[in-house]
């Protein structure tokens, strides 16, 4: 078995999830792309969902596939968020962004009833940190920022380097708000709330990846099969 078919695995007990006539949050990313594919499916066999992609890339794919789509202007209260993460610690805390969606994520994610993550099993940590957290900063000062970012979570008890992320051809990556990203290797954290309190404090700081009190579930697909942890 492979880490593709524990991410399909769990994107498919996802769908257990998933009741007739709901609003629907789509997450962005590898696993929440097998859901969105495994969802299309259902809705060609008739289910009727409303969805909100949570990125230009899973509103292309959810577009391709005639999922329903619609805003969170139009609709701004869903009823639950299907998204993959990086991390998932014992507390339901995640890590995302990888795909550089975190702002979008946390906003359809925060307006909806629920969230339940899907992951592949070596997405659970004991500690936050080991992947380097996103953080999504304006074009605008983004030096100044950094700088900022790097003297307040030395306080909350964060060190590590702090890099902006690059595409392959060495441009920098801009996320679909039209912000950058740093990603910042602080390594094993101790206290997640203390730094994404510190990170809220900086003006230049759009969002960072920290899920904190957001996820309700998660369902995890491994050797042993799929677990859901509430
Ligand atoms: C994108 C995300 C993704 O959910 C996260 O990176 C996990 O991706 P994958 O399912 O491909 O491992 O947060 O911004």
């Amino acid at each position: 078995m492979s880490v593709e078919s524990y991410k399909l695995a769990a994107a498919r007990r996802a769908l257990q999830f998933v009741e007739p006539g709901m609003r629907l949050g789509l997450g962005t990313g590898s696993t929440a792309s097998k859901f969105v594919e495994l969802l299309a499916g259902e809705v060609r066999a008739g289910l009727q969902v409303l969805c909100v992609p949570t990125s230009e890339e899973t509103q292309r794919l959810a577009e391709q596939h005639g999922i329903p789509l619609t805003t969170l202007c139009e609709t701004p209260l869903l009823d639950l968020t299907i998204d993959g993460a990086d991390e998932i610690d014992g507390e339901l805390r995640l890590i995302k962004g990888g795909g550089g969606a975190l702002l979008r994520e946390k906003i359809v994610a925060t307006a909806s009833d629920r969230m339940i993550v899907i992951a592949d099993s070596a997405k659970q940590v004991a500690k936050l940190g080991a992947f380097p957290l996103p953080v999504e900063v304006a074009r605008f000062g983004m030096t100044a920022t950094r700088n900022m970012i790097e003297m307040l979570a030395a306080d909350a008890g964060c060190h590590g380097e702090i890099t902006q992320r690059l595409l392959s051809d060495g441009a920098p990556f801009v996320t679909d708000g039209g912000n950058y990203i740093f990603d910042c290797a602080f390594g094993p954290m101790e206290d997640p709330e203390a730094l994404d309190e510190a990170l809220k404090f900086i003006p230049g700081v759009v969002e960072n990846g920290l899920f904190l009190g957001i996820a309700d579930a998660a369902i995890i697909g491994g050797p042993e099969g799929v677990a859901v942890i509430e």
